[in-house]
This record gives structure tokens, sequence and C-alpha cells, in this order.
């Protein structure tokens, strides 16, 4: 008998890439419209302004934002992420305007939920479009005092709360803040608000265009680095993601998106909660930057970096570039 030769090569792993049928049924990861949080920027000036440091962004009025929440129904994206550019005047030490019920987010909020009702509402919690000196705390002799600034978003969460809110966001970093939220939700009759914790929340300088879209940038002093987690860090945020969840965190979020895929895949494994990554807004940047300049492909270098957080374990994304991904995914 002649023996069966050897085979060569012993796997051939390009059968199953061989043509776009088994490639769809062999795909382990799925990205949908459903995936995303849209994050939007509200005015109380006109409706469409531009933000120079992030292409195709427009901040929205009360009346404008309300068309966004139809875009977003029409598109399949569950939750809209709100962020208000706060007028100068509105800006003070005492960030009182954080809680006002009728700030710029809570007529928004209502307006949503009046008009759009199925659409989730998400906020961000954390002083910084408020504050003068662009911090997400209070300043006291130079230093981002905690206690202090954590019952200033506790107040601030329970105005978002009232006013309809589906998910609170906070994203400011001081400790002890979603036990205090929690707490206060549950006492006031909102226990059915759910919280998303910016809980892995790195000192990045990737938040530059945001910065420019809220009006934070130019009042910045100094950086975050006293209360936002160093870069060079990966344990500090799997303890921070620990303490949010045991203090009543419902999700968590790791912020930057796509240079901290590895906190993700850690995060997603060692907990097993609700994970998000947020796309931020230089992320945003740097891919229109480059496809604007016809550098890389804009379209498949938007989906892959979206598909890259769902493979690294993320439940949703909150991604600038919501929209325009859902109308492609859709078609
Ligand atoms: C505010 C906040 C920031 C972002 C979301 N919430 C900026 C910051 O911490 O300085 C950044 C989002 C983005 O860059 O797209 N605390």
């Amino acid at each position: 008998m002649t023996p069966i030769p050897a085979p060569f090569p012993a796997t051939r792993l390009r059968r199953l890439r061989r043509t776009p049928a088994l490639r769809a049924l062999l795909r382990e990861t799925t990205l949908t419209a459903s995936d995303f949080i849209w994050p939007v920027f509200l005015t109380g000036g006109e409706d469409g302004e531009t933000i120079a440091s992030m292409p195709d962004i427009r901040r929205r009025t009360v009346a404008g934002i309300v068309e966004t929440a139809r875009e977003a129904r029409s598109l399949g994206i569950p939750a809209l992420c709100l962020f208000p550019y706060t007028a100068l005047e509105q800006r003070t030490a005492d960030c009182a305007e954080a809680w006002s019920p009728d700030n710029l987010v809570n007529r928004a909020i209502r307006a949503i939920k009046d008009a759009v009702p199925e659409i989730a509402v998400m906020t961000d919690i954390a002083l910084d479009p408020y504050n003068i000196d662009g911090h997400d705390g209070f300043v006291r002799n130079g230093e981002i005092v905690n206690d202090e600034t954590v019952e200033a978003l506790v107040r601030m969460a329970l105005a978002q709360a009232a006013a309809g809110a589906d998910i609170l966001g906070p994203s400011d970093m001081m400790d002890g803040r979603i036990g205090a939220i929690r707490r206060a939700l549950e006492a006031e009759g909102y226990g059915h608000v759910a919280i998303l914790s910016y809980a892995a929340k790195y000192a990045s300088a990737f938040y530059g265009p945001f910065r420019d879209a809220v009006g934070a940038s130019g009042a910045l002093r100094g950086d975050k680095a006293t209360y936002q987690i160093d870069p060079a860090n990966a344990e500090e945020a799997l303890r921070c993601v620990a303490r949010d969840l045991s203090e009543g965190a419902d999700m968590v979020m790791v912020k930057p998106g796509l240079p901290y895929l590895d906190i993700c895949r850690r995060v997603k494994d060692r907990f097993g909660a609700p994970t998000f990554a947020y796309q931020v807004s230089g992320e945003y940047a740097m891919l229109r930057a480059a496809a604007a300049n016809g550098w890389i492909d804009g379209p498949k270098t938007m989906i892959e970096s979206l598909m890259a957080f769902r493979r690294a374990g993320c439940d949703g994304i909150l991604t600038y570039f919501a929209p325009e991904a859902a109308r492609m995914l859709n078609d």
C-alpha cells in the first residue's frame, strides 16, 4: 500500500476566506446601529454651529436636538448622550448652572422625551462645562476638591433624573461619586435610572477637540492628572471598575477607545459587566483628518475601528460616527 502523502500545508486557513458567503458565515463579531450611543453637543446660540477640530459635527439647539433624536430613531441608534456648550456668563466658580432644572441639558432631555420617548437619553455628570476654570470639580487653592464636588454632582444627577434622563454618565473621576449618586437616586424615587460610569477614564490628550466643542479648552488651567488615570496604568483601571460596580454602577466605560482596547478586553473578561468604550473626539478627528487628506479610506477605517471595539469585548460604543456608520450598516 502506498502511504497517503502528508498534506502540505497541514492547515489551509484560507479555505474559509475564499468567498464572501464563507466569510459571512464565519464572522465572529457583529456590528449594528443598535451598538451605538451618539454623543451630541447642545448650544443656546445658533442651531448648527460648527466646531473647527471636529469636521461635520454641529452643535444643536433644543429644537434641533429633537430632529437629531428623530434621526437616531430612524437609523436604529438607541441612545443619545448630551453635552452642553454653556454660555460664558453661565460659567461660575460655584457651577450652579450644572443643576439648574432649566439648563440646556435638562431642557433638551425633556424635549426629547416629549417628542421621541423611545430614544434613551444619556447625560454627562462633571462640572467642566459650567466651571470658569474648565475642571471637572471645584478648585480650592489650586486643588480639585473631592467631597465637595461629589455633593454638586449629586445635585446635577438628581436634576437630570428629574428631567427624565435614562442613563447618567458620571465622567468626573471623583472618588465616591457613584455610591453617592446611587444612594440619592434611590432616596428620591429615581431607582430606575441607570448609571454608566466613566470608570476607566484616562488623563488623555485625545480629548482636545471635545474641549473645543464644549468651550472648555481656553479656560482649562493645568491638566486633569490628579483625577484621571495615568495612561501607563492598567491595574488601576481595573480597580476603578471594581469600585464603581460595587458602588452601584450598572455599566462601565473605558475612555479613550482605540488606544485602550487592552483595557476593554480585560474589563469585560474580569467583570462580565456591560462594557462600553468611548471613541473620543481626538480619535474621530484623527480618522477624519487622514481621510480628508486622502491618506486612508474614511468609511472603511470607520467601520473597522468600530468593529475592533466589539471584537475587544465591548457591548457598545459612544462614537461621533454613529449616524454615518449606522447609515452604512443599514444599507
Ligand atoms: C467631561 C468629559 C470629557 C469628555 C467627555 N466628558 C473631557 C474631559 O474629561 O476633559 C471627552 C469626550 C471626547 O473627547 O470626545 N468630563
